[in-house]
């Protein structure tokens, strides 16, 4: 049996543009068969050679070759050295996160996804880990805010669903200085548009679920580390988690992965047509989308990323418009999630962010008329005329 090793390696990959990357992914082919899609090994565990020869395989907690492929794929993508796929968004989130002891500090943004906001409030505040969460586009809070004890400072950027948008490399060099992990959540913007870990963050994790796998089918999560020598506390870690990915889903998101480029320029490409013809609309008060020449981060923005993704924010007039909007939506879906190749339409007063008190909700500008859409890959048009229709 060919080694992997002898099919696999960024080396390989070097000098390729990221559309080329995403299609070959680590290995791309099968190296026993040569098949061109790799296989999903669908097995628990692995028969070993003798006492003394090993295989690199033992049983498929703690690694499995699919999910090997993927996370070798993910570091091709993220630049990193060391990635992780684990079951969910929210179990890359957690594995990151539990480095933290009682008494460490953590800073966050202040609008991250809800999930992670319950994760701290929850999980880690109870624990002894202490927390502020800021408005991290604003430098200087972020300066007055982190103190000796802060080991971590999650970021994600743009937020969601206000979209504020924070400068990575200008936190990595403060957080550094100061010895703290910098996390990004690129759920948003993809190692396609955005690689958080060449501009000095330490540790990207992603919602595999969203654009990753691209088409509403998949729950992952990604872990991808800077550096290789952390790898080993996170390998201890997520193998007593037991989280792993597993196979099958590890072929979705490869599967997903092969098209991100086309989908996440697509994407891109609605996301701006719908956000302009959003802000003409009569009915829309405010549109949060940081492809706007007057978003307060697009310096930034055209700093660090090469595009916008496909999420945006909208206020409406009333609630009578959001209940109209949310019942009358025909190609567009009422539903939680984002970064498929379907639109999908939420709002996130009542679905993703319950868990935020309301006065912390309302201070974000997270008001019951704002909604937030996923633009997908259909035909922009008929994304707007839906939108149209919908909104009367
Ligand atoms: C930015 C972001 N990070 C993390 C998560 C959690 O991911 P998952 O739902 O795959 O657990 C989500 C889910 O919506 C998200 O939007």
């Amino acid at each position: 049996m060919k080694n992997f090793e002898d099919y696999s390696d960024a080396s390989r990959k070097e000098g390729l543009s990221l559309d080329s990357k995403v299609v070959h992914g680590a290995s791309g082919i099968d190296p026993v068969t040569g098949a061109i899609s790799f296989p999903i090994y669908q097995a628990a565990t692995y028969r070993h050679p003798s006492i003394t020869d090993r295989t690199g395989y033992n049983y498929s907690r703690c690694i499995n070759p699919t999910r090997e492929e993927l996370e070798r794929t993910m570091c091709i993508l993220e630049e990193g050295a060391r990635a992780f796929a684990v079951n969910s968004g929210m179990a890359a989130i957690m594995l990151v996160l539990s480095i933290l002891k009682p008494g460490d500090h953590v800073i966050m943004s202040d609008d991250v996804y809800g999930g992670t906001y319950r994760a701290v409030k929850e999980v880690l505040l109870p624990m002894g880990v202490e927390n502020d969460s800021i408005d991290l586009s604003d430098l200087q809070r972020f300066k007055e805010t982190i103190r000796p004890t802060t080991k971590m400072v999650l970021v994600e950027t743009p937020t969601n669903p206000m979209m504020k948008v924070a400068d990575i490399a200008a936190i990595a060099d403060i957080a550094h200085r100061n010895g703290a992990l910098v996390v990004v959540d690129n759920t948003f913007l993809t190692p396609y548009f955005q690689r958080p870990l060449t501009l000095g963050a330490d540790i990207v994790v992603h919602s595999g679920t969203k654009y990753l796998g691209g088409h509403n089918d998949v729950v992952a999560g990604i872990v991808v580390l800077r550096e290789p020598d952390m790898g080993q506390w996170y390998e201890i870690r997520n193998n007593v988690n037991g989280a792993g990915l597993g196979p099958m889903d590890s072929w979705l998101v490869l599967r997903g992965l092969k098209t991100l480029a086309l989908r996440m320029r697509r994407h891109n490409e609605n996301a701006i047509k719908v956000a302009e013809w959003l802000r003409r609309h009569p009915k829309v008060e405010k549109v949060y989308f940081t492809g706007f020449d007057d978003h307060p981060g697009r310096e930034v923005t055209r700093r660090q990323a090469t595009g916008f993704g496909g999420t945006l924010s909208f206020r409406v007039d009333s609630m009578e418009t959001v209940n109209r909007i949310l019942e009358r939506v025909r190609l567009i879906t009422f539903a939680e999630s984002l970064g498929g190749v379907e639109s999908l339409i939420t709002h996130p007063v009542s679905r993703t962010h319950t868990e935020i008190a309301e006065s912390e909700r309302l201070s974000l500008g997270i008001t019951d008329t704002l909604l937030r859409i996923s633009v997908g890959i259909e035909d922009g048009d008929d994304i707007i005329a839906d939108l149209e229709n919908a909104l009367g």
